[in-house]
């Protein structure tokens, strides 16, 4: 006869297809729309596998621990902490990025901005100095990275806590010879670039008061662009005019609500520059290019 230990041991353990089940209405109840995919996700980070593998083996079972991690991590999600920072990756531009509550969730509409970079560097092979601006988790520098072996990149944050996360991603991404992180202010003290890329904080003081719950997990400092949204790239674009050199180009992200302002803003500053928006996959103003003559 087994001992008392070893039969709780069995009646704890649960089939992941059941404790999926479960989860997703724990979500749904939570107002989660994604329900069942973060629920997947999550489970499948617990026991490390893929959403797929979970999904081919619903049979398979969950050790005590296991069960008791994955009720865990839905609890948290229920109050809406992102799945991004349960699982604490995020992937990005195809790349697989570590991300914690210190720094901004990447998000898929900031890869117009790479895309961007991309272009601009493929054109220009002799443009070779990049500063990615408010670098966060390094999303932007390791991805320009990965995809162009010839640049360098300045990966810059006001915030220390961000950079050392930005580091783990760099180094985990093997660019630590190509990509030098450095905290400053805006652009301040920055020797002259080819490239300045940033997506910096942008979100206006009404968007703020009605943002999603989530967003309250993510750094105040990474989210806030002052009451209208444009302190840090009013600030960011005047500086600008001292670091960029002659034929290099400014690509900055905005919130569609701003793209007029920031053009306006731009022109002021670089009258004789060829200034352009582009939108992302949904078609919505997201990113302004400035090409300096
Ligand atoms: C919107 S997040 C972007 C993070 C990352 N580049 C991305 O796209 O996922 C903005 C970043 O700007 C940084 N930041 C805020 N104020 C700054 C300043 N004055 N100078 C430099 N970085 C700043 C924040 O710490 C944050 O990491």
């Amino acid at each position: 006869m087994a001992s008392p230990g070893v039969v709780e041991a069995i009646d704890d353990r649960r089939a992941a297809g059941a404790a999926l089940l479960t989860a997703r209405r724990r979500l749904a109840r939570a107002g989660i729309r994604t329900a069942a995919l973060d629920a997947e996700v999550l489970l499948a980070h617990v026991l490390s596998s893929t959403r797929e593998g979970l999904l081919a083996h619903p049979e398979r079972r969950l050790t005590f621990a296991q069960a008791r991690r994955f009720s865990g991590l839905v609890s948290k999600r229920a109050s809406r902490m992102p799945v991004a920072y349960l699982t604490g990756n995020k992937e990005f531009y195809g790349l697989g990025l570590r991300v914690t509550p210190r720094v901004l969730i990447p998000r898929p509409e900031t890869e117009l901005l790479v895309e961007l970079a991309i272009d601009f560097l493929k054109a220009h092979p002799d443009a070779r100095r990049v500063i990615d601006l408010g670098t966060g988790s390094g999303a932007i520098a390791v991805a320009i990275g990965r995809r162009v072996p010839s640049v360098r990149l300045e990966a810059s944050d006001i915030n220390l806590s961000a950079l050392r996360v930005a580091a783990a991603n760099v180094r985990a991404h093997r660019l630590v010879s190509r990509v030098r992180l450095t905290k400053r202010d805006l652009l301040e003290g920055a020797s002259p670039a080819d490239l300045i890329i940033a997506n910096l904080p942008y979100l206006s003081a009404v968007q703020r008061r009605r943002w999603q719950p989530e967003l309250s997990y993510e750094p105040a400092q990474a989210l806030d662009g002052g009451r209208d949204g444009l302190d840090l790239i009013r600030r960011a674009v005047l500086q600008a005019r001292g670091v960029l050199k002659p034929a290099g180009a400014l690509l900055l992200e905005l919130d569609p609500s701003q793209a007029g302002r920031v053009e306006r803003l731009a022109r002021a500053h670089w009258p004789a520059a060829k200034i352009t928006i582009h939108v992302d996959l949904s078609g919505r103003a997201r990113a302004l290019r400035v090409l300096r003559p």
